[in-house]
């Protein structure tokens, strides 16, 4: 099946797979012909994209890592802690201590349930040898959550590819999937405003490192590293980010005299931020589309060194795919100059230039089921072909 966006949906377009809101409720089964209404409901919903079965790569079908279920579930948990938590802002009545005690209570079942969660995303990742970037759909509006999923399954696929130990990955994941807690003190209009925020707004959005660490510090979690990958995930290579500006050596192992160096970003933390910078941008957002996967890429590289480790940036491109399955392409250069086409499979070493079936020739003729390997074709270049205009407001 193809990923398109929803712009492009037509009535009587098929989808390919189900679609479900933050909280797992099912919006729109597969398999269904969509209506007009559908269509202007997934838009007021704010949808992106999304899988359809349009007769040309219907056999191909997205993997994502972890399953929807626990997908779903982890959403749900981190969406309610985060709303539990953000009670406190702007609420000036004084709670009696009979709602303050629940309150606490309930906030420590659904971390122990967060912490459940990290055991379930763990075993999922780690059972399943798939290459596969991120498929879930999602939209605008459950960004903050789907998006703490999104970081701390790059985050484990990153952290296994680089060696790291059980106990190391146990601790990442967790530090991920909690990394922007902190945005729950950060107001909504803040947080969603669709456009670039002024320096006071910058300043209020990047506190969300520290009162994350010490929301999770005051006993909410209790594991001190885990802590740390969201007080550190913003800092950068160069001394460059917030809040503390540490330092990096673009290395993951540290020298023995520099272990306890007090200046440094932790390991796990420099992981962090390599997959929360990668499902950023891949992301649709208010403000603009998702990068496209090329510019993503050049993008990624361009930051590998100054802000990004490049260690870990090297184990990135050696284990996420970049074009993700069902894509649309257009090949410029080489013998298949002109063609456009749908990423069907990537293989292990070749995850930056997938294998592609074509479909449309250079004249806009359909072209029947032929796959090439990109990889094969050296001059050949791969990009996604124009995006489509943003969409209008509905309803
Ligand atoms: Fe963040
Ligand atoms: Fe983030």
């Amino acid at each position: 099946m193809r990923r398109i966006p929803v712009s492009m949906l037509r009535p009587g377009d098929v989808l390919g797979l189900p679609l479900r809101n933050d909280r797992g409720d099912l919006l729109v089964r597969e398999g269904v012909p969509l209506t007009a209404e559908m269509i202007s409901s997934l838009r007021r919903r704010r949808y992106y994209a999304v899988y359809v079965r349009d007769g040309i790569a219907d056999d191909v079908i997205p993997q994502d890592v972890i399953s929807d279920r626990v997908r779903t579930v982890t959403v749900r948990h981190i969406s309610e802690l985060f709303h539990l938590s953000s009670l406190d802002v702007g609420e000036d009545r004084p709670r009696t201590r009979g709602a303050e005690l629940a309150r606490a209570r309930k906030t420590q079942r659904l971390l122990e349930s967060v912490r459940q969660d990290v055991d379930l995303i763990l075993n999922e990742v780690l059972d399943h040898d798939i290459l596969t970037g991120i498929t879930a759909l999602k939209s605008y509006d459950d960004y903050t959550f789907s998006h703490s999923v999104d970081v701390a399954v790059i985050a484990i696929l990153l952290g296994r590819s680089l060696r790291l130990r059980p106990d190391e990955l146990h601790q990442l994941a967790l530090g991920a999937l909690l990394h922007d807690i902190g945005k729950m003190f950060v107001p909504d209009e803040i947080l969603n405003k669709p456009g670039p925020l002024t320096p006071e707004e910058m300043r209020t959005m990047q506190q969300h490192t520290e009162l994350g660490f010490q929301y999770l510090a005051e006993g909410a979690i209790g594991d001190y590293v885990a802590n740390h990958v969201a007080f550190q995930h913003h800092e950068r290579q160069d001394g460059s980010g917030y809040p503390r500006g540490l330092h990096g050596t673009n290395r993951l192992r540290r020298e023995e005299h520099d272990r306890f160096n007090r200046s440094r970003i932790h390991p796990l933390a420099e992981i962090a931020a390599v997959a929360d910078v990668y499902s950023a941008l891949s992301s649709d957002r208010p403000y603009r589309p998702a990068m496209p996967p090329e510019t993503l890429a050049a993008t990624m590289r361009q930051m590998a060194g100054r802000h990004l480790n490049e260690e870990v940036i090297r184990a990135f491109f050696a284990t996420i795919p970049l074009f993700p399955i069902g894509s649309t392409v257009r090949l410029t250069g080489g013998r298949y100059d002109g063609f456009t086409g749908v990423v069907v499979e990537n293989r292990p070493g070749q995850l930056t230039r997938p294998v592609v079936r074509l479909t449309l020739d250079p004249h806009g003729q359909p072209v029947e089921g032929e796959e090439i390997s990109t990889h094969a074709e050296p001059d050949c270049e791969l990009t996604t072909p124009a995006p489509t205009p943003p969409l209008a407001p509905v309803g």
